[in-house]
Order: C-alpha cells, then structure tokens, then sequence
C-alpha cells in the first residue's frame, strides 16, 4: 500500500471520530479522508472545519460521504456506536452496538470495499469479532483496538512511578479491553530490564503493582465519570494503528487480534501486540505468561466467548 495517493473513511462521526480526523489531519497521514456518518450535517461541517487545518499540516481532500466512498479506500476506521453511560460497562453494549455494526459492515461491503477495517466500538473485542464475521474478509484485514489505549495507560502510570519516559516503558495490557483485563508484568520491561526487577530494587510490591492495574482498568470510568466520554486517548491509539498501516511500518503495537491457538484461545478477538504493516496483522506475538496472567487471560476469553456466541447467535 505505499502507494502515493492513500484513502481513509471513518464511519461515525462523534467525539471519538472526529478526535480521530484531527488527529490524522495533525499527522499528515492520508491524502483523502471521507466522514461518514447519520448525521450528514455534522460531517460537513467536520470536513469544512478540518479543511481549515491542513493549511498548517499537509494538503488533504476531506469530504462528506456516503458509503459507496469505502470501494477504494484502503482503510475504513468504525467509531460508530453507542457510548458508555456512566456506570454502565462496555460489554452491556453489546446488543446495541451489534445491531449498530450490522447495519454499518453491509453496505460497506457492498460498495465493494477491499482494504483494512479498524473497529474501535465498544464492546470492541466483540464487535471487531462480528465484523469479521459479517464481512467475511480474511483475519488478518480486520484489526480492533484492543488494549492499546489501556496499555497506553499502563506504560504512563509505570513511567510516572519509576519516573522514566512513558515511550521508554515496554509494558501491555492484555486480553479484554475492559473489565477482565490484566497487565503482563511478567514480560515487562524498562531499558531491557525486567520491570518486576526494577520494582523490587525501588521497594514497589506487587501489591502496588497490582493497584496500578486497577487503576488502569478504571481509568476510562474515572474519566467517563468526570466528563462524560473519552476520546483523545483512544483516537491517537487509532491515528498511531493507523500509521503503522499506511506507512507499512511492521510497528510492534498491542491491538484487537485474532486467535488462532495463541494463548491456548481460538475463534476470537483478543488485546495481544502483533505486528501491523500495509497487509493488516502481519503476525500475533504471544506474550509468555506466568501463572497469575495466564488465569487471567483464560477467564477474560471465557468471558468473551460468552458473549460473542450468544451475541452472534
Ligand atoms: C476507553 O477505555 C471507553 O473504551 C473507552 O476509554
């Protein structure tokens, strides 16, 4: 895909969409991006407004579209869904956003679309499993976000305690993006050496550690909580995925990937790193587990499993 002339479409147009667009505006990635939303109005004046910021950045049609757009675009990005209320978990999205995600997945394919999709509705595991589902494209083209936002969180809360640069933390959240999740302390790293080392030598317990996992896994209420929505966060997770696609960069990033014996787990979407290049997933990375994680992740796959049957039955 390094090709010359490349094009996004993002469909849904709210809070988490339209920081994305502004993020990919400030990037200079892509040379076309193409809203489309229920809301026809919103996306124009999206794309008149973001119009007005590629005088700084770097030139770019942006326009309100249609689904029919999505035939030659490389990537369609999904943020097309119903929002947490506060109190209310991502998985009691489900039924909502599914319904939601079908009405969305088929005229997408319809217009013929042949490129990347990355989903970032919540519950995002489960509905980056049903548009692979519904959409019948490979694995490999279909990539959701996953715990890139949460082990974004992470990597800033352990830089903040052992007072590093939080792109030097080499540290992922993994399985469910949301409340089953855990932090891989074992595979952890700073500088190439053992976080769980460095915690020790700086008298942090694994209590301590464990808190701040805690912490990670409520981030995103605490945040709902004071302003209703998050969006910044996960819309430069998005922007950083997206990147690494458009650039054809083999980034190592944690995502949304697909099973496929890894973890012991199959026939479903789960936070793993994996390798992102122009072709999508290039390659799942299993990270090694002690005992506490992989427990972990087996109840947070249970838990998905649950609901992504029952979601597609
Ligand atoms: C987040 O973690 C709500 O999934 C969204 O910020």
């Amino acid at each position: 895909m390094s090709k010359n002339h490349q094009k996004v479409v993002l469909v849904g147009d709210g809070a988490v969409g339209s920081s994305y667009a502004y993020a990919l505006v400030q990037q200079g990635l892509a040379e076309e991006l193409a809203i489309v939303d229920l809301v026809k109005k919103r996306t124009e004046g999206d794309a008149l407004d973001l119009e007005d910021a590629t005088v700084f950045t770097a030139p770019k049609q942006i326009y309100s579209a249609d689904y029919d757009t999505c035939k030659d675009a490389d990537l369609v990005v999904i943020t097309a869904g119903a929002p947490q209320k506060p109190g209310e978990t991502r998985l009691q999205l489900v039924d909502k956003n599914l319904k939601i995600m079908k009405s969305v997945v088929e005229p997408i394919v319809k217009s013929g679309f042949n490129g990347i999709f990355l989903i970032a509705a919540n519950p995002v595991d489960i509905l980056t499993y049903a548009v692979q589902k519904l959409s019948g494209f490979p694995k490999n083209k279909v990539i959701g976000s996953g715990t890139s936002l949460d082990s974004s969180r992470l990597r800033i809360a352990l830089a903040k305690l052992f007072d590093v640069d939080p792109r030097d933390v080499s540290a992922n959240i993994l399985a469910e993006h949301g409340d089953s999740e855990f932090a891989a302390y074992s595979s952890a790293t700073i500088g190439g050496k053992p976080l769980l080392d460095i915690a020790k030598e700086n008298n942090v317990s694994m209590d301590q550690l464990l808190k701040i996992e805690d912490d990670v896994r409520n981030k995103a209420y605490e945040i709902i909580n004071r302003k209703g929505a998050t969006f910044y966060g996960v819309a430069t997770c998005l922007m950083r995925i997206t990147r690494a696609i458009l650039r054809d960069e083999h980034a190592v990033l944690p995502v949304g990937a697909p099973m496929d014996g890894e973890y012991g787990i199959n026939d479903l979407y789960i936070g793993t790193p994996a390798v992102i290049s122009a072709s999508g997933i290039d390659k799942v990375i299993e990270v090694p587990l002690d005992d506490r994680e992989k427990k972990a992740m087996d109840a947070s796959a249970a838990a998905l499993e649950k609901v992504a049957k029952d979601g597609m039955a």
